[in-house]
């Protein structure tokens, strides 16, 4: 079958064009093989990164039809399915705004027509984002490797009591890494990361997934002072938005921003005073989400890191992000509940009256705990 490949490509500090190859390919090629054979046989000044070609290396990650991937994971065939799908799912939509917002890619450019004019389907191969390009499909990645850095990525060895030995874990001690120690630094979710967008700050997704392999590494003895690190302002966990993009593009199931959520988690349960950011964090959340069925954006961080007009110093900290994320475009001016407001409220009410009446248990029968 004849596939069409339109390849952005672009040299550092220039803009963007895009390049049109086509290619006679079986559904079973991977976007890499792809790419090889336009570099081999059509146009060898096409840049990109590979190594292993067996999605162990993490080299290869580009966008493909708009989401960060693997080019050695991804196939022709695949991808046109999935290319078909969105289409059919646009067509329901009957709003025309929907269909464009669906067919949108993330990177910006419009997704393929759904039926080209020629009947030849095309892919569309882009650099990461979040990532300057050098050149083509190669980006620059200093910085996704600096905040790597940033969050201590080793294991502390000062709790080792007999230094000339092997440091062992129980098996159920080092199942706790198996799903972080599956990260191979391919930049997919820094890629895709609406925080990184906006806050220069916040480290990623990958750094805070490795942050986590440390907290729950039993052989560091760091786990306090970790913490009260990954805690500090919107570098760490409290930056993160919970767009979920870290988790649907990791081709490794990393789950980034579930690790990100089991940090919190760690830093809540070891927090006493009721009043601070990140108590307000998880109570504004919940009632924002019990009063529209979803998070209004705009309230969020006036109430949590603002406290409701009340702390001037933290109200002065959100002016430059809330530039930052009106210029990009991704502060909403309106908010509209969800249609599914009443059913959110109702089923966390029915959580919280659960809770309740298992705390009031509790305190009435103590030594059932
Ligand atoms: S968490 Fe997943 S997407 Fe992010 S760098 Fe690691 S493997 Fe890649
Ligand atoms: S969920 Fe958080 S860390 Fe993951 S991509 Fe979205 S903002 Fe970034
Ligand atoms: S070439 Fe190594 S992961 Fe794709």
């Amino acid at each position: 079958m004849q596939v069409r490949f339109k390849v952005v490509r672009q040299n550092q500090n220039s803009s963007p064009s895009i390049q049109t190859y086509t290619l006679e390919v079986e559904p079973g090629n991977t976007i890499l093989d792809c790419l090889n054979r336009i570099k081999w046989e059509q146009d060898g000044t096409l840049a990109f990164r590979k190594n292993c070609r067996n999605t162990i290396c993490g080299s290869c990650s580009m966008r493909i039809d708009g989401r960060s991937a693997l080019a050695c994971k991804e196939n022709v065939g695949s991808e046109l399915a999935r290319l078909e799908q969105i289409a059919a799912q646009a067509a329901q939509v009957p709003a025309q705004e929907g269909q464009d917002a669906l067919l949108k890619n993330k990177g910006g450019q419009d997704a393929p027509p759904r039926t080209p004019a020629d009947g030849i389907p095309e892919i569309t191969i882009a650099p990461m984002g979040n990532m300057p390009v050098i050149k083509d499909l190669v980006v620059d990645m200093a910085s996704f490797w600096n905040n790597l850095q940033a969050v201590d990525p080793y294991v502390s060895t000062g709790a080792r009591q007999v230094p000339e030995r092997e440091f062992l874990q129980t098996p159920e001690e080092r199942a706790q890494l198996n799903q972080t120690g599956n990260c191979i630094l391919c930049g997919a979710c820094y890629s895709e990361c609406n925080a990184r967008e906006v806050n220069p700050e916040f480290v990623g997704p990958h750094a805070l997934a490795k942050a986590y392999r440390m907290v729950a590494d039993s052989r560091d003895d760091q786990t306090e002072s970790r913490l009260e690190q990954y805690n500090q302002g919107t570098a760490g966990v409290w930056g993160c938005t919970r767009c979920y993009y870290c988790n649907a593009v990791c081709p490794m199931e990393v789950a980034p921003m579930d690790q990100i959520g089991k940090i919190k988690q760690e830093i809540l349960e070891r927090k006493n005073a009721q009043d601070s950011r990140q108590i307000r964090h998880r109570k504004v959340l919940i009632n924002l989400v019990k009063e529209g069925g979803w998070i209004d954006e705009r309230k969020f961080g006036l109430q949590v890191v603002g406290n409701s007009f009340r702390d001037i110093k933290g109200l002065a900290s959100l002016g430059p992000l809330g530039l930052r994320m009106l210029a990009k475009r991704k502060f909403p001016l309106s908010f509209e509940p969800s249609e599914g407001a009443a059913v959110v409220r109702s089923l966390i009410e029915s959580v919280q009256n659960l809770e309740q009446q298992s705390a009031q248990e509790s305190q009435e029968n103590p030594e059932k705990l």
